[in-house]
C-alpha cells in the first residue's frame, strides 16, 4: 500500500499536471476563416455535414468522393452556407492516381492548403469474416492507402503552411469489434501509420498536426442501415460529431473522442482488463437478427 500511494500519488499529480499544462486554447470558428480544406468522402454522412461546418465558418473547400450528383448538391449548399469557395471532384479512392489528383487539384486552386480531411470508407459487408482476402486487399486500398497516398502528396503544402491532417476512424480502430473483420484492420492500420508519423514530425520539427478521430456509432443514413438491430448501441448525431471533428483539427488535438464518454470510457478498460471489454462489445450485439 504505501509503495503503490509512493508510485501512484506523484503519478497522477504529474499526469494532472501535463494535462493542465497541454491545454489548449478554446476552438473559435473564425479559426477556419479562409482556410483551404480538402474533404474526402464528403457526398454522404459525416463528410457531408464536415462541409456544411466550414462552409458556414468561410472556408475554401474542395470535396470529393464518387457520385458527382451528390457532390454538386453539397457544393452548392456549401456556397448558399457561406464558403469562400466550394469545387469537387469526382472518382474513386480504390485508385491511387486519383487520390494524388485530388491533392493537385488544390494545388492548382489555391496554391497551399491548410487541411487535409480523410474521411471516406469503402463499402464492405457487416457479418461473420468470410475468408475473402480480395475484399480485404481492395478495403486497404480504398480506407488506409489512398489516405497515406494523399498525405504523402499534401505534406510539401502542408509544411510550408503550418497545417494539419485530420483522420476519421472508430472504436473499431482501437479495439477488435466483431462482424467488421476487414473494416477494422484498415481502421487500425490507420492508427500505426499516423501515430507514428505524427512521432517523426515532431523529431523532425516539423509543424503539420495529426489529429486521429475515434468515433462510436453515427447515426448516418448507411451505418443505420448496416447494423439496424444488430449493433444495439445508441446513435450520436452525425450534425454535432462533424463539428467535433472539425475543433479538434483546428486545436491540433492528437485525437478525439466522439461521443466522449462512451468511446473514452470503455477504451481505458482495454489495457487492464482486455477480456471484459470483449465481452461488454459482445453483449451490444444481437446476432439473431443478422440477416
Ligand atoms: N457512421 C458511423 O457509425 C461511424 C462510426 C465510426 C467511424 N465512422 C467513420 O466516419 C467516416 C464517415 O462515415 P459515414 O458514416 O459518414 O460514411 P458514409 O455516409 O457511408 O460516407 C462514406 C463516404 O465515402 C465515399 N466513398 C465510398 N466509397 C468510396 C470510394 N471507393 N472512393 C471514394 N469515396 C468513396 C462515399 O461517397 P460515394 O459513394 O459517392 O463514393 C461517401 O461520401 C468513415 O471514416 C467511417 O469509418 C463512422
Ligand atoms: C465523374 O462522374 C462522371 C459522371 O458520373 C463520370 O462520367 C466520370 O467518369 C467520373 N470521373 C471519374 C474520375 O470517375
Ligand atoms: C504551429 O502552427 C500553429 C498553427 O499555425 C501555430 O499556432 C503554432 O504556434 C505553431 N507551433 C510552433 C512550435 O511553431
Amino acid at each position: 500500500m504505501g509503495l503503490l500511494q509512493k508510485i501512484l500519488v506523484p503519478f497522477v499529480a504529474l499526469a494532472l499536471a501535463f494535462c493542465f499544462y497541454s491545454r489548449k486554447e478554446d476552438f473559435k470558428p473564425e479559426m477556419l476563416k479562409g482556410k483551404r480544406v480538402i474533404v474526402t468522402g464528403a457526398s454522404t454522412g459525416i463528410g457531408e455535414q464536415m462541409a456544411y461546418h466550414l462552409a458556414h465558418m468561410g472556408s475554401h473547400i474542395l470535396v470529393t468522393a464518387r457520385t458527382e450528383a451528390k457532390l454538386q448538391k453539397v457544393v452548392a449548399r456549401c456556397l448558399e452556407l457561406g464558403a469562400a469557395s466550394a469545387r469537387y471532384m469526382n472518382g474513386s479512392m480504390e485508385d491511387m492516381i486519383f487520390a494524388e489528383l485530388v491533392v493537385k487539384k488544390a494545388e492548382e486552386l489555391w496554391g497551399s492548403l491548410d487541411m487535409l480531411i480523410l474521411n471516406h470508407v469503402g463499402s464492405s459487408y457487416f457479418g461473420f469474416f468470410n475468408s475473402d482476402v480480395g475484399h480485404v486487399q481492395k478495403l486497404l486500398d480504398i480506407n488506409f492507402l489512398s489516405y497515406v497516398t494523399m498525405t504523402v502528396a499534401a505534406l510539401p503544402m502542408l509544411k510550408k503552411s503550418a497545417g494539419s491532417i485530420v483522420v476519421v476512424s472508430s472504436m473499431a480502430g482501437k479495439v477488435g469489434f466483431p462482424l467488421l473483420v476487414p473494416y477494422s484492420a484498415t481502421k487500425f492500420a490507420l492508427d500505426g501509420f499516423f501515430s507514428s508519423l505524427r512521432q517523426e514530425l515532431v523529431m523532425q520539427n516539423t509543424n503539420v498536426s495529426i489529429t486521429l478521430c475515434v468515433l462510436g456509432l453515427i447515426d448516418t443514413e448507411n451505418a443505420m442501415k448496416t447494423v439496424s438491430g444488430v449493433f444495439t448501441s445508441p446513435a450520436a448525431p452525425k450534425e454535432e460529431c462533424a463539428l467535433e471533428i472539425i475543433k479538434g483539427g483546428a486545436l491540433r488535438q492528437r485525437e478525439v473522442y466522439y461521443e466522449y464518454t462512451s468511446t473514452k470510457f470503455p477504451l481505458l478498460i482495454r489495457d487492464w482488463v482486455p477480456d471484459l471489454l470483449d465481452y461488454l462489445i459482445r453483449r451490444s450485439y444481437n446476432t439473431e437478427k443478422l440477416k
